[in-house]
This record gives C-alpha cells, structure tokens and sequence, in this order.
C-alpha cells in the first residue's frame, strides 16, 4: 500500500534533497534490496524478468499514514546503539559485528495454520508490496527511545496473501539461527543467561493485522542496516522494542500464544503483550520516564508509547497489569 497523504508539517524529501541525490538515492536502495537477485545496478541492461523483480522496491519519501512529526532521531545514532544479542549484548556490538549477519541469499517461510503457506527469497517477498515511509516513536523496556523513519509495508499484506484459516489465532515469529556465524549464539543455551535460540516473537493475530505494524526493509532512505535487522524485520510501535523481532526467517500462524524469547528467560518481567504501559513497572526498574537517545532531560513515557487512539481498542476488558 502506498499512502499518499502529507502530513500537513512536512515537507517531502524530494522538495529539500536535490533533485540528483533524491533519484541516485531511490536506484541505490532498489538496486541494493535487489542484489540477492544477482542484477546489474542502475537499471541499465536488466533484463525483462530482473526488471520486474526491482518494481516493488520504488520508494515514496513521504510520511505513511500514522507518522508522527517529532524530530527523527539521527541515522548515526539509530545504527550504532542497538539491541541485537546474536551478536553480542552490548549495544555498540550489534555494529561492530554487523558483518557476521550473512543476509543473501534470505529465505522466509511462511506455513502453519493458512491456506497458501509459501517460501519464498526475500526479494520476492517484498517485491509485490509499494514501500512507504513510516516515522515511528520507538520504546525500548530499557528506558531508552528514539523516533526512526522506516521505510516498509505493513504486515496484513502477508497475511491476507497466505489465508490463516479460522483456527489460527497468533502469529509466530523466527530469527536467524546461525551461530558458525554469529557469535552471540554460540554459547549453549541457559548457559549464556538462558537465552534460547533463534529468536522468536509473537503477536495476536489481530495485533499483526493492524495497520500500525509493519515488515521494515530500510531506513533513511537506505537498506535496513544489519545491525538493525536486515533484511526484513517486524515494527510495532506500541510495545517494547524487544517485540520488533530483526532478521524474520520464518512466520507461521499458530492458534496457541507461541513462546518468545524474552518471556521463555525471563517471564516476571517480560510478558507475552509487552504494550508500552507507564502504569506497569519493570520489577528492577520503573517505565514511567523515558530518554529520548539525543536529549538529555527525560520525558513522561505515554501509554501505547502515544499510539492508543489507534490500538487500545484491541485492549477492551483485558487487565494489563495482569496481561503485561
Ligand atoms: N531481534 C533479534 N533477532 N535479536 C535481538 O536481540 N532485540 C530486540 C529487537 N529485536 C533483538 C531483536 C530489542 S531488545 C530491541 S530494543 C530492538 O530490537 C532494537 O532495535 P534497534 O536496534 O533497531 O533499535
């Protein structure tokens, strides 16, 4: 989907960006996206079927829907203070050992309960869907939080493509298990702060329907860094960053809540909802305030990190200090 609407604040990139740069930057990041699919850069001498792979990677820079217009926090900062573990629990380790994501070629699969399960590269999993850009405030359960322009379509694209059946209640979510490679997964699991690989999230599937969530392939106008998850990650911006699960390799619709991750190590403090909530503290520290990465006094964190209009709604009758 390709949202067309200005937000009335804004202005697009084409109109501060000379108009040059704005058209190398729209063939970079297409051609870049497409390389998996071994192509010649530039457009020049594709032939008709590599040509058609790239359509869907054209790029509209102006804010989707639902973006908000606070200031973006900057490019350095977004791919240099990071949370990725398979490469190390420091957040300046996910750039340091960015190249130890090996990410063509890239295959995701989408199965389980659905009538057109599928396998499909990368590329040809995002070719069919026109990318926006989405400015979105993101909440780490840290306290920490940064505004970043996504570039991506959102998810119900997916899963109106592969029909869950009724059975089908949640969506399951797969990293990356690769751990020759990446050396965050190499020590043996519960011996390394119990975390278990690969990776894995989960939503309610009216959670992965809704328009706020989306499948990110960029941001800033460029390929979706590897510390930051490449080639393709979730974006919910209502909950804890740890539910935007980085690097999906697997989808799968599942009619039980799937476990994840952070709820299998530690399930006092990380529950399966994990919304932003003010109201409902971490047990070791409060969520109440946040830093904004940038700004040194702290702000008032909002339920649903600001995003309520759009999603309490899912909530209606559920405690969410019971559901955290
Ligand atoms: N996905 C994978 N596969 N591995 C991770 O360690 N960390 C999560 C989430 N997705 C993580 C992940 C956490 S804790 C956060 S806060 C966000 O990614 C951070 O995303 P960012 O580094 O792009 O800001």
């Amino acid at each position: 989907m390709l949202i067309r609407t200005r937000h009335r604040s804004e202005c697009s990139h084409s109109e501060v960006t000379p108009r040059e740069v704005y058209a190398r930057r729209r063939e970079f990041l297409r051609t870049s996206i497409g390389l998996g699919a071994g192509l010649a850069l530039g457009g020049l001498g594709m032939s008709a079927p590599a040509a058609a792979a790239l359509r869907g990677y054209e790029l509209e820079f102006e804010p989707g829907d639902f973006s908000t217009d606070e200031s973006k926090t900057s490019l350095d900062e977004i791919t240099s203070y990071n949370n990725f573990f398979e490469m190390g629990p420091g957040k300046s380790d996910p750039k340091t050992y960015a190249d130890q994501l090996k990410t063509d070629p890239w295959t995701i699969t989408v199965d389980g309960l659905c009538d057109n399960p599928g396998e499909y590269a990368v590329e040809d999993f995002i070719n069919p869907w026109s990318l926006e850009e989405r400015i979105y405030r993101m909440r780490c359960v840290e306290g920490w939080s940064m505004v970043i322009p996504w570039i991506g379509f959102e998810l119900n694209r997916i899963i109106e493509k592969a029909k869950p059946g009724a059975g089908a209640r949640y969506v399951a979510f797969e990293s990356i298990y690769d751990p020759d490679n990446l050396r965050g997964q190499r020590r043996r699991p519960r011996a390394s702060g119990g975390l278990e690989w690969p990776y894995t999230e989960g939503l309610r599937l009216d959670e992965a329907m809704h328009p706020l969530t989306i499948l990110s392939v960029g941001l800033y106008e460029e390929v979706l860094p590897n510390q930051n998850g490449a080639p393709i990650r979730l974006v919910v911006p209502w909950k804890y960053g740890f539910k935007s699960i980085k690097s999906i390799q697997h989808i799968r619709f599942v009619e039980e809540e799937p476990p994840t991750l952070w709820n299998q190590a530690q399930p006092d403090e990380y529950g399966f909802y994990s919304n932003v909530n003010p109201d409902v503290d971490h047990p070791r520290w409060s969520q109440r305030t946040e830093r904004r990465i940038g700004e040194f006094r702290r702000r008032r964190t909002e339920m649903f990190n600001g995003y309520g209009d759009e999603v309490a709604s899912l909530y209606d009758g559920m405690d969410l200090r019971e559901h955290f």
